[in-house]
């Protein structure tokens, strides 16, 4: 098992798992100092390209993207999710993810799904391709972004596809949007870390849209926290930056040649 995963597992109980998203070598490399996980989300799908949907993600996007991201990753997990439509059978899964390893130098690729995908996600750990989970709401085929959990037909059905994914042999597994008391019981009786995203912080780790933390991407969602107001600050720069060109302060005699 790569020392990275054998790691992130070890901090089970311990410690809380640090995930961030990137889409690009800057912003990755600022997280990888602080991060256990740096992902490359299909997120990326509505942060930057204004997508309705991550269905509309293509293969060649992540690609792009994650070789950028791999240039700011040097000790952090990097993890990048496997596009809608490229894991449909085993053979087509087994395929793809092995381009997206080869690609980008990841160290895993992350699947949307539960009992619909495990022999795929089998088949890909049985070829030694290491695989994150994706449970609760699930972007890629969701229909409603309603947190998941409330029903007990439905709480049953998420504990039940984690102890399968578990079983399948992925090293973690995201929760997105689960009620609280499921997120803890489920990261209560599997033996893998389980990340949270509005899951509540029963969980073992966090996981958020760098872009949505820093408020890049001006969105309010309830379990979204902002860090920072990034487009002030750069909005600020580009305000004084136009000053100093039209005032003629700037370039300078040192900014020239
Ligand atoms: O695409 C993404 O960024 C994700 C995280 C929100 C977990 O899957």
């Amino acid at each position: 098992m790569n020392k990275k995963i054998k790691k992130l597992i070890a901090k089970k109980n311990r410690s809380k798992i640090i995930c961030l998203t990137a889409y690009s070598k800057n912003i990755a490399s600022i997280l990888d100092k602080h991060c256990d996980i740096v992902l490359v989300g299909d997120s990326l799908g509505s942060v930057l390209y204004n997508y309705k949907s991550t269905r509309q993600v293509s293969f060649k996007t992540m690609i792009e993207h994650s070789k950028s991201v791999k240039l700011g990753v040097k000790k952090s997990l990097m993890v990048v999710d496997m596009p809608f439509n490229t894991y449909r059978t085993s053979k087509e899964a087994l395929k793809n993810a092995k381009t997206i390893m080869s690609k980008t130098k990841c160290d895993a690729v992350k699947l949307e799904g539960g009992r619909k995908i495990y022999k795929i996600i089998k088949n890909l750990i049985k070829s030694k391709i290491p695989v994150m989970g994706h449970l609760g709401v699930l972007p890629q085929s969701a229909k409603s972004f309603k947190f998941k959990g409330k029903k007990l037909i439905e709480r049953n059905k998420i504990l039940k596809e984690a102890k399968l994914l578990e079983g399948a042999g992925v090293f973690s597994m995201v929760l997105e949007c689960v009620e609280s008391s499921l997120a803890k019981l489920i990261t209560k009786e599997i033996r893998i870390p389980t990340i949270g995203i509005g899951a509540s912080s029963n969980c073992d780790g966090q996981v958020l849209v760098t872009d949505d933390l820093t408020g890049l991407n001006p969105i309010n969602v309830r379990f979204i926290k902002r860090y920072s107001n990034l487009r002030k600050i750069i909005e600020v720069a580009v305000i004084n930056y136009k000053k100093e060109v039209k005032n003629l302060n700037f370039p300078k005699k040192k900014h020239s040649y």
